[in-house]
């Protein structure tokens, strides 16, 4: 039963109960209340505006007369389905929105920010196959330990880590386990002074974003690379200049003639982007030379490199390799981490670590945006990784990815043969594939949805070049391999009919 704002005005000559009616008709109009929703008892209703029950029921019975109101002994009172015009109400509220555009930065935003699908209750993922990238195993989550160390979190809680307004840089018993874990399982030599806790690496790039660019600040960008990078580092006034990748990484040979090429100035080459253990999406691993040009040209130029280690935990071909962040020794990368793939994404807990000179500022920028994160996961986490769960954890996801990465590729050669071609297999929770197709992708991957199975095509992450041929992001961690064998076929089937339709609508009509 929700509580309803009603404002009665003693003072005015219209009655109780007529201001009661009027609220409430307003509100159904307004679209304030929809269909279906349940308001008050009129006891309640009395109850909370003091006024005897009488006058609730007046108002009730007229609005119920006039159809907006269903009164049910046992179901309450509620919004009857005719109650207004949906339609009419929400054009009315889109309207208003349009018209506050003439006060805000709105439509500047849309232009450089996609917005979010804003998904409803009734909108289920229609596929049953669906290669989510990005997203860890649901099902082998350790949900029973992690519940212990959140309500021991809880039990432990002072007035300092919940009673209060903690650190902006979060928990100091956090800081010092992720600089124990990057000690030894990223050969950074970090401590916990330098690393601030950030709502995922999200976050700590909108907040990087803002401390380094000012309008026209050229920040180059690994392509193909996720496109909300691409806009975050315009909506902080930068401007992305895409260098491409190759088998070594970020062609850091390519960026001095791409900056000459546009007239550019080396000087106005604030921020490099890479993601070095497993480059997002195609999935390549930087080569250690490549790692010291990117250092060399960042410090010939005065500029910073971040580094997004979005995945790095999960490798399984060759040796884990260092961070890049590790090479540095002039202080020149900034470290940017996160629990997203390791943990969960609802955890919303990642980190930066900030070079010391620039600690104050970024702290500066953290406490206007959110404050601090919420602190009672982030002593769960302390936890969780202090006990020694947190390395158990990763390393049976590591066997459990591992498996499903092979049944993955296995099923996409079993399927396609020598039409498809992996990359990014090596490391990480997904693969990009590119099919020797006549098709585009956009057929595909509606003809695949039909078919039950959901893939993610990876054109919209190149800049300079696009695939040439249909290419699909596709996230294996959270697919059993039944899942993954299975949505292989359809997928195949899919591209199988798609051809076939395109060989008949080919072929010329005998009239
Ligand atoms: C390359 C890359 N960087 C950063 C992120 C953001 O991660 P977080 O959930 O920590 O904000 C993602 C998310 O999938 C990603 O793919």
């Amino acid at each position: 039963m929700y509580e309803l704002l009603i404002v009665l005005d003693k003072e005015l000559q219209t009655s109780l109960n007529r201001q009661i009616y009027e609220q409430i008709r307003k509100a159904i109009f307004q679209g304030v209340l929809h269909h279906g929703d349940v308001i008050p008892s009129t006891r309640l209703l009395a109850e909370q505006l003091q006024v005897s029950r009488s006058v609730v029921i007046q108002a009730y019975e007229q609005l119920q007369s006039e159809g907006y109101l269903i009164m049910k002994k046992g179901a309450g009172t509620y919004i009857a389905e005719n109650a207004a015009n949906e339609n009419n109400s929400r054009q009315e509220a889109t309207q208003k929105v349009n018209n506050y555009d003439i006060f805000t930065n709105a439509s500047h935003i849309v232009s450089v920010v996609n917005s979010p699908p804003i998904v409803s209750d009734e909108q289920q993922n229609s596929a049953v196959f669906d290669f989510r990238y990005g997203v860890p195993s649901w099902e082998a989550f350790p949900m029973d330990r992690w519940q212990k160390v959140l309500a021991e979190a809880c039990r432990k809680a002072t007035p300092d880590i919940l009673g209060g307004y903690g650190p902006a840089e979060g928990s100091y018993r956090l800081r010092k386990e992720i600089a124990r874990l990057l000690r030894s399982t990223r050969a950074i030599p970090a401590v916990p002074d330098q690393i601030i806790i950030t709502a995922g690496a999200t976050q700590a790039l909108d907040m990087i974003s803002r401390l380094f660019l000012k309008n026209g600040d050229r920040v180059i960008v690994e392509d193909p690379a996720h496109p909300v990078l691409r806009e975050t580092f315009c909506f902080a006034g930068g401007n992305v200049v895409s260098v491409p990748v190759d088998e070594e990484g970020l062609r850091v040979q390519d960026i001095e003639p791409i900056i000459n090429e546009q007239n550019g100035n080396h000087g106005d080459v604030k921020l490099i982007y890479v993601t070095p253990s497993h480059q997002f999406p195609a999935g390549m691993t930087m080569s250690q030379q490549r790692r010291i040009e990117l250092l060399d040209y960042a410090n010939k130029n005065n500029t910073y490199i971040i580094e997004d280690d979005y995945d790095s935990e999960y490798r399984y071909v060759g040796q884990k390799v260092s961070a890049l962040a590790g090479l540095d020794s002039s202080g020149r990368v900034i470290y940017v981490g996160s629990f997203s793939k390791s943990l969960f994404p609802g955890l919303r807990i990642g980190y930066a670590v900030m070079p010391a000179s620039l600690i104050k500022s970024f702290l500066a920028i953290k406490c206007i945006t959110n404050r601090m994160t919420p602190t009672l996961e982030q002593e769960a986490l302390a936890e969780f990784i202090a006990s020694g769960q947190y390395a158990r954890h990763v390393n049976g996801m590591g066997k459990l990815y591992g498996a499903r990465r092979s049944c993955l590729v296995q099923s996409l050669h079993r399927h396609f043969q020598d039409r498809v071609t992996a990359y990014g297999d090596e490391a990480g929770l997904h693969l990009l594939i590119q099919l020797k197709t006549e098709v585009t992708e956009e057929l595909i991957a509606d003809k695949a949805l039909q078919c039950g199975v959901k893939v993610y095509p990876a054109s919209e992450y190149f800049v300079i070049s696009k695939p040439k041929t249909a290419s699909f992001l596709l996230g294996y961690a959270n697919m059993t391999e039944f899942q993954i064998e299975r949505g292989v076929e359809l997928l195949a089937q899919a591209e199988e009919q798609c051809t076939r339709n395109i060989e008949q609508e080919a072929v010329p009509k005998v009239i």
